[in-house]
């Protein structure tokens, strides 16, 4: 058989996930809770279950999941809200109905490993623009030169995994400037982390500026949102011409998603407001963290939001940031992810990534642990 993708592997969370378990080290490598979800979502669940939703949803999502998002974001219930199986299946219908072979998809760099695979399935060229280390801000003048007449899609990420970069106004105008220079170009803008965001940084989504939203795929997710990774519940907003392409994929891809849970959530979110509260529940989790680390060993990168911290190692070293991983993982038992998998050509700023959302005894013994490290290395 011809590989689609013969340069990619296994993903570095399933690789360092592995590694965490065989060796029992506080994992803080993949992304996802240590701890439950409300217990009144989880009752809702349950009642859904033992009712009998048991059988397939309508393709586009629930008619009470579709009206509670669209109170949220004000998005036509039936036209322009979709439910997938997460935000990944999201973004590969918006990536899949947008890009033809040889179509340029604009991708900023270190990027979430969904996005390039997805390009490459529709013979899409992802043109790879770096964000400035360590700001990790966006060039907007070095992105408007790069556009061509090839140029399909912009990709955005805000809050921005792997960085915790969080898009600020000067770039969403930046954006709109570009938008209205290039009517052509569609945005796909991966909000996944959108309810977490730290000290003054507020999620600017681009469905707030009608000149992207017009054109813009907005892809999230309830996963981050109410600590359910594993229900793989997610949702497309979009205009109606993008809508109908995006479900035109959905529909044959998934059909639809997990019954039982859009019904949960269908009522749940209609009574709580705890995604409000995200964000200082995430700010505190961050200060546990950062509190006591050796600022000696690493140095502190700004997270603006997301649920992960990124430490550069400060100790002088011909180890790559993957070995330095590696060795703490096995030497020190603690998970990370090092940001160089996240760029196309491995660019390496030893750089790691820490996922905060564990428990606050999980995050001060990793942080004695980290505190160690130059024993190991
Ligand atoms: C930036 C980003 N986009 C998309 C996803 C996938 O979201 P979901 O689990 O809802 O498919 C993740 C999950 O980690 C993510 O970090």
């Amino acid at each position: 058989m011809i590989s689609k993708l013969p340069q990619i592997g296994h993903s570095i969370f399933t690789k360092m996930t592995a590694m965490a378990n065989e060796v029992q080290a506080i994992n803080l490598s993949q992304g996802f809770p240590s701890f439950y979800p409300d217990e009144k979502l989880v009752a809702y669940l349950q009642k859904h279950i033992q009712n009998g939703k048991h059988q397939y949803a309508p393709t586009s999502g629930i008619p009470e999941l579709r009206s509670a998002l669209s109170h949220r974001y004000g998005y036509h219930p039936e036209k322009e809200i979709t439910v997938t199986t997460g935000a990944s299946e999201a973004l590969f219908c918006a990536i899949t109905a947008s890009v033809n072979p040889g179509d340029e998809v604009i991708v900023f760099e270190p990027c979430y490993d969904l996005y390039v695979p997805a390009i490459l399935l529709q013979g899409g060229i992802p043109k790879f623009i770096k964000m400035n280390f360590p700001e990790y801000k966006i060039d907007w003048d070095f992105v408007e030169k790069s556009i061509t007449g090839k140029t399909k899609v912009i990709l955005i990420n805000t809050p921005h995994n792997p960085t915790g970069k969080v898009l600020q106004e000067e770039d969403l105008k930046a954006l709109i400037h570009i938008a209205e220079k290039h009517p052509e170009i569609i945005f796909i803008s991966d909000e996944v982390y959108e309810y977490i965001t730290f000290d003054e940084h507020k999620h600017l989504s681009l469905a707030k500026y009608p000149q992207l939203r017009e054109r813009t795929f907005v892809c999230s997710s309830f996963a981050k949102t109410y600590h359910i990774t594993g229900w793989k519940t997610g949702y497309c907003l979009a205009p109606p011409r993008l809508t109908e392409e995006l479900r035109k994929i959905h529909q044959y891809i998934t059909f639809c998603n997990f019954t039982a849970a859009q019904y949960a959530l269908a009522d749940y979110i209609s009574e709580s407001d705890s995604h409000l509260t995200l964000s200082k529940f995430y700010e505190a989790k961050r200060e546990v963290f950062l509190n006591k680390i050796d600022q000696n060993l690493f140095g502190i990168l700004p997270s603006q939001g997301t649920f992960f911290q990124n430490l550069v190692f400060k100790t002088p070293t011909s180890l790559c940031d993957t070995e330095i991983s590696e060795i703490l993982t096995r030497k020190a038992k603690i998970a990370s992810i090092p940001i160089s998998v996240f760029y196309q050509d491995g660019t390496d700023h030893k750089v790691l990534r820490f996922c905060l959302a564990k428990e606050d005894e999980i995050l001060t013994e990793a942080v004695q642990r980290l505190n160690q490290a130059h024993l190991f290395l």
